[in-house]
Order: structure tokens, then sequence, then C-alpha cells
């Protein structure tokens, strides 16, 4: 087909989707699919056997200049790669992608401080990542070695405009620190058993599974979230979506870090691993519950019968609750569908 031929086919079929759709709805969307597609990116290729362009993904992250403008994409071939990574504060517009959530993984057990010892470090602002497990492995998989249960970080997330699809962060305490930014996390999943999701991110989990390891504290429960809203003007919090929270042991859906902590669990499958009591106050930090902000709505079950929840759950709403489970929660000026990926509903 010839340039000018192409073109008159692409110029007809404008015409007919448009006369085809009437008031042309439709025809705005393909139009928009293809600003969409306007975010090309270069791709650099982390391959441990020495085919790609780099070896390590810190090695590949190193490379790209500060204060980057453009989207740049690392794919991470399919692998286990034993390294600790952190994209800094200066080098926005990455995009990391896997292989697969059960074919790249990244595995450290560093542990020395949370603040700085992660296996991911995310600090910088607009960062996608896809496909990709992080584990800390210095208790996890729980029992592969001798080490006392502590804080091992799997990432920290501390930019703004970052988002993940179909990854996987495994650890057993403190796996995911959801610590400052705009987040959102779909089609995840997150592991652990004590505090396993915490921070003061301002994020939506849609469609993740929430796997909670805590049958090795039995009697005792574990804790899915410890969010840490600090006053009640902060717009952080953590919103789950459409989730599924699985696994053993028993568990709390959250106890406080800070005093506003905030949670919404919507529309989400709980299992009987949930406690009656559903939530833990912030006695051990010395905050008022009236201050919390931990609540449900729509969810189904086995452990989302809410008649013996805490009394100080929070009732949020319609509004309120519309407004924490829309995307503009996060995504007000549409930042999401300007990355170099999106998995936008
Ligand atoms: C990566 O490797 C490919 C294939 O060898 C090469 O064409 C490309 O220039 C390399 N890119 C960088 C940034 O090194
Ligand atoms: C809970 O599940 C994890 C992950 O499957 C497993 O390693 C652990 O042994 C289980 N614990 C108990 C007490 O069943
Ligand atoms: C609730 O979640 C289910 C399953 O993920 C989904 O099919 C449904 O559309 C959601 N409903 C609402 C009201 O968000």
């Amino acid at each position: 087909m010839s340039v000018l031929e192409r073109f008159l086919l692409v110029l007809v079929l404008c015409i007919c989707l448009k006369r085809s759709e009437g008031g042309g709805r439709r025809f705005e969307h393909w139009v928009s699919g293809i600003e969409a597609a306007v975010t090309t990116y270069e791709t650099i290729v982390v391959d441990q056997s020495g085919e790609g362009n780099y070896t390590t993904i810190q090695s590949a992250i190193d490379a790209i200049p500060s204060d980057n403008l453009h989207w740049i994409c690392i794919y991470v071939k399919t692998g286990i790669y034993n390294e600790q990574i952190k994209i800094p504060y200066d080098k926005p517009r990455i995009y990391l992608k896997g292989g697969g959530k059960r074919k790249t993984y990244v595995v450290s057990s560093s542990h020395n401080s949370i603040e700085t010892d992660a296996t991911f470090i995310s600090q910088a602002d607009e960062i996608v990542v896809k496909s990709i497990t992080f584990i800390n492995s210095y208790n996890y998989p729980l029992g592969s070695n001798g080490n006392p249960i502590m804080p091992a970080v799997a990432a920290k997330i501390s930019g703004d405009k970052s988002a993940f699809y179909r990854c996987g962060f495994m650890g057993v305490q403190d796996t995911l620190w959801d610590d400052a930014g705009r987040h959102y996390f779909k089609l995840c999943s997150i592991r652990g058993a004590v505090d396993f999701i915490m921070g003061s991110g301002q994020s939506i989990y849609e469609r993740c599974t929430i796997s909670v390891i805590a049958g090795f504290l039995s009697p005792q429960p574990g804790f899915i979230t410890a969010q840490s809203r600090d006053a009640a003007v902060d717009p952080n919090g953590f919103v789950f979506k459409d989730c599924n929270v699985i696994g053993n042991g028993t568990t709390y859906l959250g106890r406080p870090w800070r005093g506003h902590a905030r949670v919404l669990f919507y529309n989400s499958t709980l299992s009987d691993i949930v406690v009656p009591q559903g939530w833990l106050d912030g006695d051990f930090i010395g905050t008022t519950m009236n201050d919390l902000v931990f609540a449900e709505d729509k969810c189904r079950g086995d452990g989302s019968d809410t008649s013996r929840r805490a009394w100080w759950e929070s009732r949020l709403s319609m509004d309120e609750i519309r407004r924490l489970t829309s995307m503009s929660y996060i995504d007000e000026e549409g930042w999401i569908k300007y990355q170099a990926f999106n998995m936008l509903p």
C-alpha cells in the first residue's frame, strides 16, 4: 500500500467511525487513544546473561542522566536480581518494566535501618513499575533462615505520581513503606504479617491481593496497615478498592502509626482471618480514637461482618466515600494517563 492509499484508508475509517457513532463519542476515545500513545520512550535492557545493555538494574538506573526529561524504560528481563536498587530524587520519568510478577524478582535482605534500607527505594516523582516482584528476604520466606523477625522493607516509595501495575511486594514486617506522595497500585500482591503496608502515602490500591502470613504469630493477630497521617488537614490515606484479603493466622485491618491515620476498605473481599474488632486503637502511641479514620464500605466475605467492630470505627458519608474511591483522589490533574504506561480502568 502506498503512503497515500494508507492515508485515505485511515481517513475513510475515521469518517465511518464518526458517522456510525452518531455523536462521535467513540471517535473521541479513538483520538485520545492516539494522544496517549504519544508518550514514546527509549528502552534500555537489563539482562543477567550479558545480552542487554546492563547486567544489573542499578547500573541501568545510574546511567540515566539527572533531571531526566523524557520517559525512559528499563526493561528487566526474567531472572532473580540479588541487589538493592534505588531511584534517587533527581531521576524522574523512569518506567521499570519486568518480565512478569512471577518471572522478574529483585531480592535483598537489607534491614539495618528502615530509613535507608529496603530492597527497592524510589525517591523520584513520575515513576512507573510493572511486572516485577520485590522481596526482602531477611525473614522471607518464613522459616527460611534463623533470623529474628524485625522490620525489613521490600519497597519504600517516597516520590509523587508513582504507579505500580502487576507488582509483588513480599516480606514479613513493614513490607511496603508507602511513604509519601500520590500512588496507584493496581493488580499487585502485597504480603506480610505486621504493619506490612505502612506510611503516609496518598494511595489507591485497586484489585490488589493482600496476603497475610500471620499464622506464625498465633494466637496473636497481625496488622495489615499502619497508616501515618499526622493531621486532619493532611490529604494522605490508604484506599483499598475491589481488593482481596486472604491468608493465614488472624489480622487486624490496621492500627495507627500516627494520630490521624486514614484507611478505607471498599468493595473488597475480606476472608475470615480478619478479627471481629477490625481495628486497633492508638493507645500505644497516645492518640485519640476520634481522630482516626478507619472505615469499611460494601465489603463481603466472612471477615466483613461489622457487628462486632470497634465502636469507634468511622462511618463516612457517601460523598466522602465517593471522593476517596474515585481516581481524582490521587489524580486530579490526570497525570496517570500521560505516563509511559498505564492500566487505567
Ligand atoms: C543498548 O543495546 C542496543 C543493542 O546492542 C544498542 O543498539 C543500544 O544503543 C544500547 N543502548 C544504550 C543506551 O546503551
Ligand atoms: C502461612 O502462609 C505462608 C505462605 O504461604 C507459609 O509460608 C506459612 O507456612 C503459613 N503459615 C502457617 C502457620 O500456616
Ligand atoms: C466491586 O468489585 C467487583 C469485583 O472486583 C467488581 O466486579 C465490581 O464492579 C465492583 N463494584 C463496585 C460498585 O465498585
